[in-house]
């Protein structure tokens, strides 16, 4: 039961090998994904890839609890935490220790992770205070967009650099093990990694960053909406998906399927599925 990597190994991995990190909601893809990464994070992106809301708003405790359980179900060495849903933590530090609580307990998850610097150093502390790992996330924070008017990247203007700066400090010094640096400008990425002694876990960042995350369905090409800039496409699942199903269609049209291979006959010994 001790094989899973844990926080206190991903914050030794400062400067070291690039932390493998993909975000993952399911038991099967969770069980494709984990023998290839060092973390899995059940984003609430969840909210937005698998139940097509327009927004992380969507996301709630409940959501991100069910994701947790069934990834940590197919998990067996990953580390794995869960994002705090918005709504979750910005009240107080009480409100967030409660909830990151909820989802430790309900699902035995590794970390949890929330939105937020300066702004939410006091959540984050309380929550270590609590025996809880804690993973940061600077820059672009999705669950700031109607907030910000949109996806803006961060750290274009000096102003912005030293809020950035400010936040990165925040959140090392509230005790994260590890922060996402998301939609930064690559060379502020690249500084706030050589600034704090936490690993950094870049996505739209610097390949400087100690670490690296997508979002799977981003990752394998399933993505039906536009993708980012940073998203890689290392493999076309909408074309695959899409082939099968016009083929299947194509065979039940046709009673080419199911062939005698996939039904049920009188032959003896054959009464197993
Ligand atoms: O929810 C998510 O998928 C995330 C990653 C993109 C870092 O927060
Ligand atoms: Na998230």
């Amino acid at each position: 039961a001790d094989i899973r990597i844990n926080a206190e190994d991903i914050r030794r991995r400062k400067g070291g090998v690039p932390i493998v990190c993909l975000t993952a909601y399911t038991y099967p893809v969770a069980r494709l994904l984990d023998p290839h990464v060092d973390l899995l994070l059940v984003g609430d992106s969840v909210a937005m890839v698998l139940h097509g809301h327009a927004t992380t708003l969507g996301a709630s405790l409940e959501m991100m609890i069910a994701h947790g359980q069934a990834v940590m179900r197919g998990s067996a060495k990953a580390c794995v935490v869960v994002d705090m849903p918005a709504g979750s933590y910005e009240a107080s530090p009480a409100q967030a220790v409660t909830a990151a609580r909820r989802i430790v307990e309900e699902t035995g998850c590794q970390a949890v992770k929330l939105e937020g610097g300066v702004d939410i150093a006091a959540q984050i502390a309380a929550i270590v205070a609590a025996g809880i790992p804690v993973m940061g996330h600077i820059g672009l924070q999705p669950q700031s967009v109607e907030k910000d008017g949109g996806y803006k990247i961060k750290g274009r203007t000096q102003e912005n650099i030293a809020l950035l700066f400010r936040d990165a400090e925040a959140v090392e010094k509230a005790g994260a093990f590890s922060v996402v640096i998301e939609g930064t400008m690559e060379a502020v990425a690249a500084k706030l990694t050589h600034y704090i002694s936490i690993p950094t876990i870049g996505i739209g960042a610097s390949v400087d960053c100690d670490g690296q995350i997508l979002v799977i369905d981003d990752m394998v090409g399933l993505t039906v909406d536009r993708v980012p800039k940073f998203v890689k496409e290392y493999a076309d699942l909408r074309s695959a998906v899409a082939d099968a199903a016009a083929r299947y269609a194509a065979e039940v049209r046709s009673r080419a399927f199911p062939s005698p291979d996939h039904v049920f006959t009188t032959e003896p010994g054959k009464d197993e599925t």
